[in-house]
């Protein structure tokens, strides 16, 4: 069995999903914050156990459960990871992403040392974190390759980047079999309607301001989840202890071209009666240091293991599109009151109701 942290959450849901479609049982631990939806998993039937927890609450539940449970692997996704949250109250981003994957190193090290030598050598830790780490490239700039200078801005991006810190030197110091992983922008099934995509999607279906950032012309390296999704069994599967692997499809469109792509995806498969969805396209204040744009190299990954993306830009968000216009009763219960809470204090009232 594997252990998913944060596996009620949007990747970590895809992940566990997948998982458990490949025979696999999975213990889920979460927190079950804003983010994340515990109806997600229902139907894993007994090939999934949820336990609510935070990780970054002092205290040994986390070791009990090691220790009854016996993972061959911990997968961890657990993060706080909106940008823009971070900016607005960093505090949780620290305990979640510091704290927590400090004290998620410290239980699967001491459950690590006490496992027999066979299944010690077996056993995998996988750090999920993100190309943020960083900062922004510039539009001349070759893309990250793995090992380049961590510069993040953010502090979403900083508590990652301290993260991923802790697991390699959790790896180097006493040997623990970590993996890093640092993707792109995911988009797709299960994502909680702050974020870029499922905001648009979730404005376009209700007829309101579709809000973008300063000029749009930022660029992010958009990957379908399901993709990134077999990136990470593929490098639990079969990728070097100690190593980093970077995830990425290696495309560059700004946000206001992925945008046009949606807006006519949206009018193809829900047309307005109104008119073209472009027309709610509104630019809104910007985020403070907004990176530009973020650009991996992901030859690593696609040589030493054979991965490439399946999703095209156009796939990907047309499925995207199918799946928020086929759930509708998920994206109304994310958007709840938190959600509303969210929207009218970061954006100008007009795209806020
Ligand atoms: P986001 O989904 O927050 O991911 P990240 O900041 O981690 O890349 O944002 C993706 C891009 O979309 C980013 O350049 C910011 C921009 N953006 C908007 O233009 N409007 C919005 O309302 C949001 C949430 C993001």
């Amino acid at each position: 069995m594997i252990l998913v942290t944060g596996g009620a959450g949007f990747i970590g849901t895809n992940l566990v999903r997948a998982a458990v479609a490949r025979g696999e049982e999975v213990l889920v631990v979460d927190r079950l914050g804003y983010a994340a939806q515990e109806a997600n998993l229902e139907d894993g039937g007994a090939r999934v156990r949820l336990v609510a927890l935070d990780l970054a609450a002092p205290g040994d539940a986390l070791d009990r459960l090691l220790a009854e449970a016996r993972p061959r692997a911990v997968v961890h996704c657990a993060a706080e990871t909106h940008v823009d949250r971070s900016i607005a109250g960093p505090e949780a981003f620290v305990a979640s992403n510091l704290v927590g994957t400090f004290r998620l190193l410290e239980a699967v090290r001491a459950y690590w040392t006490g496992l027999p030598e066979e299944e010690g050598r077996a056993f995998r830790l996988l750090h999920v974190s993100t190309d943020e780490v960083y900062g922004s490239r510039a539009p001349e700039d070759p893309p990250n390759r793995e090992g380049d200078p961590y510069e993040p801005t953010s502090p979403y991006a900083a508590t990652k980047a301290g993260s991923d810190h802790l697991a390699r030197a959790w790896q180097r110091t006493y040997g623990l079999p970590v993996l890093v992983t640092n993707c792109t922008n995911n988009y797709g099934p299960y994502q909680y309607p702050e974020k870029f995509l499922p905001l648009v999607i979730h404005q376009a279906l209700r007829g309101r301001p579709l809000p973008v950032y300063g000029d749009g012309r930022q660029v992010r390296d958009w990957l379908y989840v399901d993709d990134h999704v077999r990136a990470l069994l593929r490098v639990l599967e079969a990728g070097t202890v100690g190593a980093t692997y970077h995830v990425s499809a290696g495309l560059g469109p700004t946000n206001l071209e992925v945008l046009e792509r949606l807006c006519a995806i949206l009018d193809r498969l829900r047309p307005r009666p109104e008119g073209p969805t472009r027309a709610l396209v509104r630019h809104v204040t910007d985020r403070p240091a907004h990176d530009r744009r973020y650009a991996l190299d992901s030859t690593r990954l696609r040589r030493e293991l054979g991965w490439r993306p399946e999703e095209s830009l156009e796939s990907g968000l047309e499925k995207t599109v199918r799946w928020y216009l086929a759930h509708e009763d998920w994206w109304r219960r994310a958007a709840g009151e938190d959600f509303r809470r969210w929207l009218a204090a970061r954006y100008e009232p007009e795209v806020a109701r």
